[in-house]
């Protein structure tokens, strides 16, 4: 039987698909498994409310196919300013302070990239320069200085429509020490003259009056927060050390020569497989896509095994032996060689829209092993 041959994601996949033929612990079981595979502690709880609108930089990087622009990411998250009682405190424009709240990320996840975007106010006409400091300890007024860290410093030029600021430092801070989180301090300096503060308009970090909710979502400044998470890490660590076996193995086959045979019909190759996330009723929180391709391998695989089916040499060996003693082992397994990620935005357990890649989803290559 075959299915003997091991298989991971799209088991579960299968399994959860499946579901109406299955007693509610397998289904239960399924379903941990899956949650696990996608490092989500729990099943994100169905809301009552309307999803919140994906957060426009978000779909970006969903139709750009979850190209992170920080290495080793694998999740993004956008914030905004949480408004409160301190920004009264800030009432100019050339100094305004920003608090992203962060809380929302599990334990396991580093901080890869933190990308903080402003809008240029329209009439921005002189050179001036963003200064973007974390506030490492605020100041208490009259007795002691705030102690800032200067995280970037970023020319403003009269015709660009956005700034972007590097606030990696203090993500990566926030996430360590959440406690010790009381925002970001952006002023606005003239070039030519140093120490002056800003006098014309620069960049967009107060809501006007007049604009209402959607207008001030487009404009206001927002956190791109890129993250690594520990699956993604350990699976990173393996596959450096896995790609460069896989280099050798492929030098080696190169050097084989190239075996002809007639394709029967059920040698080991890739089939369709679509998993509908609205038939396992994940529709709620996984926000896009609405499904996938996952494909899966099945079929045979015979001696001798040919170069085409991407056998190792121990999947050789052991068909080999498998074809003069069918009874000591079995045949090589024909499962997924070679696999891609898929991008996901889901709601987390806050509500946040987040999107994430997922390793090894889709099954590119099958192969006999
Ligand atoms: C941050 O968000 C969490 C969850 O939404 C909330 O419980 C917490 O009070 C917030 N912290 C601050 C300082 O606003
Ligand atoms: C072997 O792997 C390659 C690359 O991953 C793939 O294109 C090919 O279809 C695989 N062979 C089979 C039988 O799936």
């Amino acid at each position: 039987m075959r299915g003997a041959c091991a298989c991971a994601v799209v088991c579960a996949l299968v399994a959860v698909c499946a579901g109406a033929g299955l007693d509610e612990a397998t289904r239960a079981a399924a379903e941990r498994q899956l949650l696990s595979l996608l490092g989500l502690p729990r099943r994100p709880t169905r809301r009552l409310a309307p999803p919140p609108p994906v957060p426009r930089a978000l779909r970006v990087l969903y139709d750009a196919r979850g190209a992170l622009p920080a290495a080793a990411a694998n999740t993004a998250r956008s914030y905004h300013h949480a408004p409160s009682e301190l920004d009264k405190r800030f009432p100019g424009d050339h100094r305004f302070r920003l608090y992203f709240n962060l809380s929302g990320v599990p334990a396991d996840e580093l901080a890869r990239g933190a990308d903080l975007t402003f809008q240029r106010a329209p009439g921005a006409a002189s050179d001036q320069r963003l200064l973007l400091y974390d506030i490492v300890r605020p100041g208490r007024r009259g007795k002691t200085e705030p102690i800032l860290r200067l995280l970037d410093s970023v020319p403003l030029r009269p015709a660009e429509g956005l700034v972007k600021a590097d606030a990696l430092g203090a993500a990566r801070r926030w996430l360590m020490e959440p406690e010790h989180n009381h925002g970001l301090l952006v002023r606005v300096i003239e070039e030519d003259d140093k120490s002056s503060n800003a006098k014309v308009p620069h960049v967009r970090v107060r809501r006007r009056a007049e604009e209402n909710d959607e207008e001030w979502n487009a404009l206001q400044p927002i956190l791109l927060l890129y993250t690594e998470d520990a699956r993604a890490r350990e699976a990173r660590e393996r596959g450096e050390t896995r790609l460069l076996r896989n280099k050798r193995a492929a030098q080696r086959r190169g050097h084989r020569s190239h075996h002809h045979r007639k394709e029967a019909r059920e040698i080991c190759q890739r089939r369709p497989l679509y998993v509908d996330f609205a038939e396992v009723g994940w529709s709620d929180w996984i926000v896009a896509p609405h499904g996938y391709d996952a494909y899966y391998c099945q079929g045979d695989c015979p001696f001798p095994l040919a170069d085409h089916l991407n056998g190792t040499n121990h999947a050789i060996v052991q068909t080999l032996v498998n074809s003069v003693n069918p009874a000591a082992v079995p045949k090589a397994c024909c499962v997924p060689t070679q696999l891609s990620p898929i991008s996901m935005l889901y709601m987390d357990e806050v509500n946040n829209v987040v999107l994430k890649n997922y390793q090894d989803m889709m099954v590119v290559g099958c192969g006999c092993r």
